[in-house]
């Protein structure tokens, strides 16, 4: 990534050409998908679309193979497993890891837990490991650890977001400036051209969807209506952080009453739900990002150069 030149608070500059997300895992577009969904199906059509697809890997050591291999069998592209850290025991952790090594996965993504106790152990099989991280310090930490690529998630975000609430404005720009050796990717709050291009702007090199995915025509196979339902009715004001370790965000209770009916049901989304108004297909997801995002970049870029003409005058 090229530099810019600001005095002691270096702001790293999109590097055009190559992209080290794209690098590292072997995909078209830099577009991870969130640990949605434990299916394969689900996986295969982002691997298609271009991006990593991934399998939520919270099901037994097993079903988690059996799942790797059906993705196999759907696609030959690039995929990742998920393996949140702190859910389960130890050692039914441990299975998981061990089936990801055992079918030599592409990659995998560890969150909510050390990326200390199984990085080197997967690269030494030959997988690329990428780590959700919530704070400028996890993602030094995450760095020592010696992770592929750094996920960052922001407290807009459907995911675990941690007990500190970084928001996205601070916490990409304040990781890429921290940790440049690593390629970083915002995870949360990009549904559309917009957002893909604030976030590169801030330094990330990708993007990872959760909520954008789970309404789209594919998804509708893959989450329960209401789900689809929340989403679509959602305003700025219908999440909030869930309690625990991992914080997720959900949404509110008196919402879901609200709109399905229903206070108890529940769904982990991101704020980002508020700007989400229809169902396009994944493909239709992809296209708006980049090429979406590629022809609002000329347009922000026009709208600062015309403003930059005004300094002098
Ligand atoms: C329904 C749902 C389930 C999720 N489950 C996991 C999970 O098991 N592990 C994980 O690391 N992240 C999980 N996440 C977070 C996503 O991987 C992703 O980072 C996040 O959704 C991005 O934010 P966005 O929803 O605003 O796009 C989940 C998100 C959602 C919406």
């Amino acid at each position: 990534m090229a530099e810019g030149s600001t005095g002691a608070n270096r702001i790293p500059s999109p590097a055009s050409g190559s992209n080290r997300v794209c690098a590292t895992f072997g995909i078209r577009l830099p577009l991870m998908m969130g640990a949605i969904s434990p299916r394969p199906k689900f996986a295969a059509v982002v691997c298609r679309a271009g991006g990593l697809g991934c399998i939520e890997g919270i099901s037994s050591p097993d079903k988690i193979r059996q799942q790797i291999r059906e993705l196999r069998g759907l696609t030959d592209e690039p995929f990742s497993v998920n393996f949140p850290l702190a859910f389960g025991d130890r050692s039914l952790v441990e299975g998981r890891v061990k089936v990801a090594i055992e079918e030599r996965v592409p990659a995998v993504m560890t969150s909510a837990g050390s990326p200390k106790v199984y990085t080197r152990m997967l690269q030494d099989a030959g997988i690329k490991v990428a780590h959700v991280v919530a704070g400028i310090a996890h993602a030094e930490k995450a760095a020592e650890a010696g992770v592929d690529v750094l996920v960052a998630e922001p407290t807009e975000s459907g995911g675990y977001r941690g007990a500190n609430e970084i928001a996205m404005m601070v916490l990409i720009p304040g990781i890429a400036r921290a940790v440049p050796g690593v390629p970083l990717v915002a995870a949360g709050s990009v549904a559309d051209r917009a957002g893909l291009v604030a976030v590169m702007a801030l330094g990330a090199e990708g993007v990872q969807l959760g909520t954008r995915l789970m309404v789209t025509q594919e998804g509708r196979e893959f989450f329960p209506e209401y789900v689809e339902k929340m989403v679509l009715a959602a305003d700025d004001t219908s999440t909030m952080s869930a309690d625990g370790p991992t914080r997720p965000r959900v949404s509110k209770p008196e919402f879901a009453e609200r709109i399905v009916g229903d206070g108890r049901k529940r769904a982990q989304m991101g704020q980002v739900a508020a700007l989400i108004h229809d169902v396009p297909t994944v493909a239709e997801v992809v296209r708006e990002l980049f090429e979406g995002g590629a022809s609002h970049a000329r347009d922000v870029a026009a709208a600062i150069e015309a403003l930059r003409g005004r300094l002098d005058a």
